[in-house]
C-alpha cells in the first residue's frame, strides 16, 4: 500500500503545471517562439557582421591590389643620373648565362632580317648589340647568330620572367642580360605586368581587369635605353633591336641620339600604317634612313 500511495502522489503532482500551461495559449506560443526568435536574431546579426566584414576585407584587398599595381614613375631621376647607372650596373645587369641551369641546345638558325642586318654591317665582327624584347622561345633570336658566329657581345633585355630564364640557358657567354623593360619615358619606372599564358601586358591593373584570374601579375622595373647603354659602359651600339609591345615610338623618343651612336636599328612594329609613318619620319629627323622591312621588322640605318 505504501508504494501505491507514493506512486499516486508522484503521478498526480506533475499534471498540474501542464494543465496550467494549457490554460494560457499565448504565453505558451511566446515561450516556444522565444528561443527561435533569439536564434534568428543571433543568426542574422552574425551573418550581417560576417557579410559586412567580408565586404570590408574584400574592399581593402581590392584597394591594396589597386595600390600595388600602380605605376611608380621616378620622374625626378634623369636617365643619365650616375647613381641610377651604378644601380643598374651593380644590381640588375647579370651575365646572360646561368651556370646552374641546364643548357638548351637549339639549332643556330638565322632569320632573314638578321641576315640583312649582317650584310648592312658588312659582316662586322666583334660588334655590340642591344636587344630589347630578347627571345629564345618560339621565335629565333635576333642576336644569337651575331654572338656565336661573329663574336659580338651585348645586352639582352626581357621583362617576362619565363622568357628571361629561358634566355639565360642558351650559352650566351659574351653577353649580359637584364630582367627589365625599356622605359617609354626618359626616367625609370616600375610597372605591373599582367602575365597570361600567351604573352604579357605591361600596365597597371585597371578596375575592370582586376578580377581576371588567368595568369599572374609581376612587378618589373623599366629603364631608359640610354641608362642601359651607359650601364654597359660602351661607346657605341652597332645594332639596336627594339620590340616593346607597342611603346616603340615613345622608347625611341627617349634616346638622346646626339650622345649615343647607334648604327643600325630594327623596330618590331605591329601598329597602324599611320603610326609606322610617324616612326619613319621621327627616325628620318634623327638622321636614319628606312632601308627595308621583313614583315613587322623595320630596319633603319644611320645616314
Ligand atoms: C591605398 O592608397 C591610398 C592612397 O595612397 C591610401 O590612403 C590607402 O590606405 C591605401 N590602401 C591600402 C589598402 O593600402
Ligand atoms: C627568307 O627569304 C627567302 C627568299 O629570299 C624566302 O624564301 C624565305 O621564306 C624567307 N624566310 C623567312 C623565314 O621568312
Ligand atoms: C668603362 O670602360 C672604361 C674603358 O673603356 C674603363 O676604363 C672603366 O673602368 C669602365 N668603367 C666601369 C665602371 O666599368
Ligand atoms: C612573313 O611572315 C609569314 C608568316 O608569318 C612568313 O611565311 C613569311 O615568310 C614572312 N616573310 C618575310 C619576308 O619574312
Amino acid at each position: 500500500m505504501n508504494t501505491t500511495y507514493q506512486n499516486n502522489t508522484i503521478s498526480e503532482a506533475p499534471p498540474t503545471p501542464i494543465k496550467h500551461r494549457n490554460a494560457d495559449p499565448n504565453t505558451s506560443i511566446t515561450n516556444k517562439l522565444l528561443p527561435l526568435a533569439a536564434f534568428f536574431i543571433a543568426f542574422v546579426t552574425v551573418m550581417t557582421i560576417l557579410i559586412v566584414y567580408m565586404d570590408h576585407t574584400a574592399m581593402k584587398h581590392y584597394q591594396f591590389q589597386v595600390n600595388m599595381s600602380q605605376d611608380n614613375e621616378f620622374s625626378r631621376v634623369s636617365q643619365d643620373n650616375p647613381l641610377l647607372i651604378t644601380y643598374i650596373r651593380e644590381v640588375h645587369l647579370t651575365p646572360a648565362i646561368e651556370p646552374n641551369h641546364k643548357l638548351i641546345n637549339t639549332e643556330e638558325t638565322i632569320s632573314n632580317d638578321t641576315l640583312f642586318v649582317i650584310r648592312l654591317l658588312e659582316d662586322k665582327r666583334n660588334g655590340v648589340f642591344v636587344e630589347a624584347g630578347a627571345y629564345n622561345d618560339g621565335k629565333s633570336s635576333k642576336t644569337n647568330w651575331l654572338e656565336k658566329k661573329l663574336n659580338w657581345r651585348g645586352l639582352l633585355i626581357q621583362p617576362d620572367p619565363r622568357h628571361y630564364f629561358s634566355l639565360k640557358r642558351h650559352n650566351r657567354l659574351k653577353s649580359q642580360a637584364i630582367h627589365a623593360c625599356v622605359s617609354p619615358m626618359p626616367y625609370p619606372k616600375e610597372v605591373t605586368m599582367h602575365q597570361e599564358y600567351d604573352g604579357v601586358k605591361i600596365n597597371s591593373i585597371h578596375a575592370n581587369s582586376i578580377e581576371e584570374n588567368d595568369g599572374f601579375n609581376t612587378r618589373v622595373k623599366c629603364f631608359p635605353i640610354y641608362s642601359l647603354v651607359l650601364a654597359m659602359n660602351v661607346s657605341h651600339i652597332d645594332y639596336l633591336s627594339l620590340e616593346s609591345g607597342g611603346t616603340e615610338l615613345q622608347v625611341l623618343e627617349t634616346i638622346p641620339f646626339q650622345k649615343v651612336h647607334i648604327n643600325v636599328i630594327s623596330v618590331h612594329l605591329l601598329v597602324s600604317d599611320v603610326e609606322k609613318e610617324t616612326i619613319k619620319q621621327f627616325l628620318a629627323m634623327k638622321n636614319y634612313a628606312f632601308i627595308q622591312n621583313f614583315n613587322s621588322t623595320y630596319i633603319f640605318k644611320i645616314k
